[in-house]
């Protein structure tokens, strides 16, 4: 099942998640495939890529027809898979204009290796633009990471529709498989309200587990680590670990 973590601001922990989620469902023995295609190439670089090393990426999938099996490489992570973006990225909103099939490029050249994975999750730049047109075409599912900050969940149902829409116009459907509470902060009075006003509007679709503001959590892309390999006994570790049974329930139920 291919999993695009999309949304419209930046900031969110959709990296955060991509990385530790995917990371929490390797640790359990299965088969996990992370494309980052966000040009600061920050989950890359969490997972411990060097900098001067993120080549070959996903721009080269993408634009320079390298298929996409010499582009995945093994990470720290036993049993999670990478293929890296890189800043070339950045050309690929106006370079896949090129294509014939400019918004189910990615669909294409992932189709010959997703059969090797249980998970594959697609890491997106914030907004919806090509790159993440692509994610949600080349995706089953897709899950929005919000952070339950003043205005967070005005725009979620246009989002969503959006998305469902632009598969719908190429040709293939994805599902919201969820709302995923991050940053969430009680410190924070507004908070509270925040998180209550979601729920009550999206019900089920959000996801019951919330992740908290963790320090760790942010601490360990600096470490080249999952907050498993940096502090395997921080709370936002024990938070992505719930996460990925919940991911995994509702994966299942829907396909
Ligand atoms: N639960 C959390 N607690 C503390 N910091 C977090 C948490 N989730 C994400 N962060 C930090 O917040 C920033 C934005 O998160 P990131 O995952 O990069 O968001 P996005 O990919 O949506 O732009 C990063 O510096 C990250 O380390
Ligand atoms: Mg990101």
């Amino acid at each position: 099942m291919i999993t695009a973590l999309i949304s419209r601001k930046g900031g969110v922990g959709k990296t955060t998640t991509a990385v530790n989620l995917a990371a929490a469902l390797a640790a359990q023995g299965l088969r996990v495939l992370l494309v980052d295609l966000d040009s600061q190439a920050s989950a890359s670089l969490s997972l411990g890529v060097d900098r001067a090393r993120l080549a070959p990426s996903s721009a080269d999938v993408l634009l320079a027809g390298l298929p996409a099996a010499q582009a995945v490489r093994r990470t720290s992570v036993a049993g999670l898979d990478l293929i890296t973006a890189s800043v070339d990225l950045i050309r690929a909103e106006a370079e896949l204009g090129v294509f014939r099939a400019k918004e189910t490029r990615l669909k294409a050249v992932l189709d010959p290796i997703v059969r090797d994975y249980d998970y594959v999750f697609l890491d997106c730049p914030s907004s919806l633009s090509l790159l993440p047109v692509n994610a949600v075409v080349a995706a089953d599912a897709f899950v929005v990471p919000v952070a339950p900050q003043f205005l967070a969940v005005t725009g979620l149902c246009n989002l969503i529709a959006a998305a469902e829409r632009t598969a719908w116009d190429h040709g293939s459907r994805v599902r919201p498989l969820g709302l995923l509470l991050t940053l969430v902060d009680y410190r924070i009075k507004s908070t509270r309200l925040t998180v209550d006003e979601l729920r009550s509007e999206h019900g089920s679709l959000v996801f019951a587990i919330e992740i908290r503001v963790n320090t760790r959590l942010a601490e360990a892309p600096a470490a080249g680590q999952t907050i498993f390999q940096y502090d395997r006994k921080a709370k936002g570790a024990m938070a992505y670990q719930l996460l990925a049974g919940e991911f995994v329930m509702r994966a299942k139920r829907s396909d």
